[in-house]
């Protein structure tokens, strides 16, 4: 058994409109949420098996932008071993992975669902390529699965722009172990555009970990899983039909609700900055002037993603330029996109 295995793929981040807050074990989601899969913001994870020499359950070697990286591997490690059963690879060959973001740490990029993405894609691959086999049943649908073994928001990156994960009651195929992609888009909703203002890149006090325990005793969780699983299905509506100014008052009302749960937690706390704020405003008072629909949401952190169609884009760029430049650190241009690719390297 000689033989190596190579798996190159790129898989982009995402954004939820309606967000996942709140878990039960092994990333159940306490509610369905619903999100635009970027194109800019990716992990590039490539992928080597070769035989293994030693006699770990599970031999990984993880480098991160070209260097060794411990604690990457030893979560990765953690990850491989607890769902060994699934990639019977693991016995017999040793993985060495290198991985690499398409942008800079805590810009509000969630950087842990597009290296899942990026994990479960190898992963699903080189099941194939050793096992010979197909995966049965729908691909990315699995690699959905695995990449929500990892982090629950990853399960949404392997499909192209809006994809909704959790269980809904107008969604009849969709389930809380992997997302489905939601096709029936209107043309307003199919070139989106997501401008990052980054307004604080300190790394974040509260991980989303301790953030979605502290949904167990929130005294209004109940009502926010009802909400927000509501929200999924009112925002597939709202796609299909084209109706700007709903989506932009759900997608605002949706972010403000992620914060004031961490608010309102009996551990309270607030990531929002004063910056956070005063692009907020002045984004209101710009929709108020323009008419134009672009929106904002919030990931769980103080950076802000700035919402709106393609068509709106001179427009948009003249008031970030004038307007918002000045509050942000640094500004990332991104937009919805066609998902993960394979990379075939020579
Ligand atoms: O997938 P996690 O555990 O990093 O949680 C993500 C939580 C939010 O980004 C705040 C919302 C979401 O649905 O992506």
């Amino acid at each position: 058994m000689s033989q190596t295995y190579h798996s190159y793929w790129r898989c982009p981040s995402n954004i939820a409109i309606v967000k996942y807050w709140g878990k039960k074990p092994e990333q159940i989601p306490m509610n369905a949420s619903l999100s635009l899969t970027l194109s800019q913001s990716n992990t590039e994870v490539r992928a080597t098996l070769s035989p293994k020499s030693t006699s770990e359950s599970v031999a990984l070697s993880y480098f991160f932008e070209g260097n060794r990286n411990e604690l990457f591997e030893a979560k990765f490690s953690k990850y491989l071993e607890a769902h060994s059963a699934s990639f019977p690879f693991l016995k017999d060959f040793q993985l060495e992975i290198h991985s690499k973001n398409s942008f800079p740490h805590s810009t509000g990029i969630a950087s842990s669902a597009s290296a899942f993405g990026g994990l479960a894609l190898v992963l699903c691959d080189l099941f194939e390529q050793t096992q010979g086999q197909k995966i049965s049943g729908n691909w990315l649908q699995t690699a959905s699965h695995f990449a929500r073994l990892g982090s629950g928001s990853a399960c949404r990156s392997v499909f192209p722009n809006w994809a909704q994960w959790g269980k809904t009651d107008g969604q009849p195929e969709s389930s809380d172990l992997f997302a489905l992609p939601i096709n029936k888009v209107h043309t307003n909703f199919m070139d989106m555009r997501d401008t990052i203002l980054v307004v604080d890149d300190q790394p974040k006090k509260v991980s989303s970990t301790a953030g979605h325990a502290l949904m167990n005793k929130h005294p209004y969780a109940l009502s926010r899983f009802q909400q927000a699983n509501s929200r999924v299905d009112e925002l597939t509506h709202i796609l299909q039909s084209g109706d700007l100014d709903a989506f932009v008052q759900l997608t605002e009302s949706e972010a403000l609700t992620l914060h004031a749960m961490m608010m309102t937690s009996s551990d309270y706390y607030l990531l929002m900055r004063p910056n956070t704020i005063l692009v907020i405003e002045k984004i209101f008072e710009f929709r108020e002037q323009s008419g134009i629909p672009i929106c904002f949401t919030l990931d769980a952190g103080p950076n802000i993603h700035l919402l709106y169609p393609a068509q709106y884009e001179v427009g948009v760029k003249k008031f970030i330029n004038e307007v918002l430049s000045n509050c942000a650190k640094s500004i990332i241009f991104d937009r919805g996109g066609n998902g993960p690719e394979q990379i075939i390297s020579d």
